[in-house]
């Protein structure tokens, strides 16, 4: 039987993960946390597939494509967080669950972070966890998909 599919989607600057700001977003790479998902997703009964993108548009697109085709998305939409209605509009023309994950804890830091267009139509938000954030983000989906 076919498991279902879990779309990982993240926003700008995250393919620098693991080299950009340690002291903020950590060590691991985007890669790392696609193998940490994968592997969980597979003891979850779930299939993940992660991806990541600079632009706004294509970001757009990725969540268009998950229409149909992915139960859930996790997504991670960086510095268009807040500022992206067109990411907030995509994300409420998908049907399942969307989780909303930070590395950091976005409301720690500066005012310009403190809000987010997708918590608008998050079902959850995980801020503040690293890299992990991504794994409780995929085993929350796992709860709210069972
Ligand atoms: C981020 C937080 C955003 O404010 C920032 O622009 C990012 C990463 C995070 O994962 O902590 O690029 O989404």
């Amino acid at each position: 039987m076919t498991r279902p599919r879990i779309h990982i989607l993240n926003g700008p600057n995250l393919n620098l993960l693991g080299q950009r700001e340690p002291g903020i977003y950590g060590h691991e790479s985007l890669e790392d946390i696609a193998r940490d998902c994968a592997a969980l997703g597979q003891e979850l009964g779930l299939e993940t597939a992660l991806q990541q993108t600079n632009h706004e548009g294509a970001l757009v697109e990725m969540i268009q494509a998950a229409r149909g085709v992915a139960a859930g998305i996790i997504i991670n939409p960086a510095a268009y967080t807040h500022s992206s209605i067109a990411i907030l509009d995509a994300l409420t023309a998908f049907d399942g669950p969307v989780i909303e994950v930070h590395l950091s804890n976005i409301h720690k830091r500066e005012a310009f972070r403190h809000y987010s267009y997708v918590s608008t139509r998050a079902d959850a938000v995980i801020a503040g966890c690293g890299a992990q954030g991504y794994l409780f983000a995929l085993r929350r989906m796992a709860v709210l998909l069972g």
